[in-house]
């Protein structure tokens, strides 16, 4: 599959992920299910962009740069979601806060990194986007990537 096509799927993966939590009510073990399960995903997906997909188009120096600091952005928000308890009134704003701030970031990629804006031939997207598919499945499958990602929502949360 195609780098850009990968990416693309994988952010509306990402953006269902955020609707079905918006839909379930807070101080639920099912919603906190579901925002382990994000955490997993979106730790997956910046992996593949920052290891894989930012490199790949660094031709691009001044858009990947700002997508480097989008990342920040994403993650300082999701660390401010998680010290907030869900009993909290604070709570769903920051939630919304971390989904807006996510679903920005998606957008600007897809209107400026995809298709890439550099010199790149479609089988080294399509290479690039199968190297992308591989390290996604094992991430995945992968016990120790979800009990680091875990440790690391579960220590936030403590703060
Ligand atoms: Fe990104
Ligand atoms: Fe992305």
């Amino acid at each position: 599959m195609k780098a850009d096509q990968v990416l693309i799927e994988h952010h509306n993966v990402l953006r269902s992920l955020c609707k079905k939590i918006t839909a379930t009510p807070a101080e639920t073990a099912q919603r906190q299910q579901h925002v382990d399960e994000l955490l997993v995903e979106l730790d997956i997906h910046m992996r593949i962009e920052d290891d894989l997909f930012y490199p790949a188009v660094s031709a691009a120096s001044t858009l990947v740069a700002v997508a480097h600091a989008e990342h920040r952005q994403v993650s300082d928000q999701l660390a401010v979601f998680l010290r907030t308890a869900p009993e909290a009134h604070e709570y769903e704003g920051e939630w919304q806060a971390f989904v807006t701030t996510l679903d920005a970031h998606a957008a600007e990629e897809e209107r400026d990194l995809i298709p890439p804006p550099v010199d790149i031939s479609e089988s080294e997207l399509e290479d690039l986007g199968n190297r992308m598919v591989d390290r996604m499945t094992q991430l995945r499958g992968s016990s120790a990537h979800r009990l680091r990602v875990r440790a690391r929502g579960a220590a936030l949360r403590r703060l």
